[in-house]
């Protein structure tokens, strides 16, 4: 009987847990990057502006921002012979597979990077990695299209460039839509960041073992792609085309009760009332619809919300609609395929691992991860010959 050890903080040693990076409070579904609210950063701000906040403690100031944007779209080709490691894939790899690949493949393409506490090389890897994210993404959506890749237009803006890599048909430069390159770039706002969710532990893990920050990514999109974490918005829109109508609702919720599967967007560690991003990302979908057309999902969507916060299987259990919900609703009507959308979660969570990564090196107190267990299998005993087995 080993009793009921309590769980020391210092007896976990586990990557640090002290943050001022990011702000939640899940019972208020208040969520701020370095204070300031999710919700006027996702109105006036852009993904490039809010990254350099989030990276760098304080907004940008005009000069600081262009210097940044600048910076950014230097880096934004990546190296031949890791668009040649996407095309060795199969056509129906999943894309978060490739990007797992490509980003880890790139450690070797940037042995510097191993420099980690030299500011000017370390900073250098933090804006390759902004810079190419995307470019990998788009490259290996062309290439599981069998379309010829589109090089990257530096007159564009970061989401309009993306749009561009992934649509363009034509040799004619790239118009991306208005609405849905302002609906992308809010999208990578509110997935910029989320405090120490589990691919950020494991950024967090494997950078206080002192790797490098593109393996460590590599590991941290592993992570992300589960379908309990980042893989969500894929299942959401997986288990809405299964559900296939609002008149199969209730027979989906009676299996969920059944615990024969979850309802895939709902629920969540923290947010134990509302995830402040889904309100967000639920408004936008209304927006992006009217650009693209009706997702006729959303109707599904919106019913299985409606009778699940009425329910009490689910209000008992704190279960309501977070950040993958409705976003996948989004990308789909974007054009995008299932598969891809835990790629558009990685590409703007680059942004918090990175800066998570960069605060953990830079913690004095920070030791290598090693948490710890209550051991509860046999006691000692002597080895016994195989005779006697
Ligand atoms: C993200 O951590 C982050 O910040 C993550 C994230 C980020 O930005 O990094 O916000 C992104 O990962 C959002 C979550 C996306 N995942 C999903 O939508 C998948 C579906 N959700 C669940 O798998 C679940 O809600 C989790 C994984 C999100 C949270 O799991 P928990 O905290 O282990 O859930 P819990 O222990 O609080 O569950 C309490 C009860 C349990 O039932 P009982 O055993 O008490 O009977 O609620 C049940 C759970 O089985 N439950 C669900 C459910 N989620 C929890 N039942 C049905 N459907 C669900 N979605």
């Amino acid at each position: 009987d080993y009793g009921l050890m309590s769980y020391d903080p210092a007896f976990t040693n586990t990557a640090s847990t002290k943050s001022a990076i990011t702000y939640l409070d899940g019972d208020e579904g208040i969520l701020r990057y370095r204070g300031y609210p999710i919700e006027q950063l996702a109105e006036k701000s852009t993904h490039l502006e809010t990254a350099y906040l989030i990276l760098n403690g304080e907004l940008p100031t005009a000069s600081q921002l262009s210097n940044w944007e600048t910076e950014i779209k230097k880096h934004w080709f990546i190296h031949e012979n890791i668009k040649h490691l996407i095309d060795a894939f199969r056509h129906d790899a999943h894309p978060m597979g490739m990007f797992i690949s490509a980003v880890g493949a790139s450690s070797s393409f940037h042995p510097e990077s191993a420099q980690i506490f030299d500011p000017a090389i370390r900073n250098e890897q933090i804006v390759r990695l902004i810079s190419e994210v995307p470019t990998i993404a788009a490259f290996s959506y062309r290439h599981i299209r069998g379309l010829p890749v589109v090089y990257p237009d530096d007159e564009l803006s970061y989401a309009g460039n993306f749009l561009s890599m992934m649509f363009r048909r034509s040799e004619l430069r790239y118009k991306p839509n208005p609405v849905l390159e302002r609906a992308l770039d809010v999208l990578f706002i509110l997935h910029a960041d989320h405090e120490q969710n589990c691919s950020t532990n494991t950024m967090r893990a494997i950078g206080s073992a002192h790797a490098d920050p593109y393996v460590a990514l590599a590991g941290a999109a592993a992570a992300l792609y589960g379908p309990l974490h980042g893989g969500a918005n894929e299942a959401v829109v997986r288990m809405l085309t299964k559900i296939g109508s609002t008149k199969n609702i209730p027979a989906f919720i009676e299996s969920v009760k059944k615990g024969e599967g979850k309802l895939m967007g709902f629920g969540h560690r923290v947010y134990k009332n509302f995830d402040p991003r889904g309100k967000i990302v639920k408004q936008l979908a209304y927006e992006v619809f009217e650009v693209t057309g009706r997702n006729p999902l959303l109707d599904v969507a919106l019913e299985l919300e409606r009778i699940a916060l009425e329910d009490e299987y689910f209000i008992s259990r704190k279960l309501y609609p977070n950040v993958d919900f409705y976003s996948g609703l989004i990308y789909q009507a974007m054009g995008l395929p299932t598969p891809f959308f835990p790629v558009l979660f990685a590409i703007p969570r680059t942004v918090g691992w990175l800066a998570q990564w960069v605060e953990l090196l830079n913690d004095p107190e920070q030791k290598i991860a090693r948490p710890r267990q209550l051991y509860v299998g046999e006691p000692e005993r002597d080895y016994a010959p195989i005779s006697e087995r």
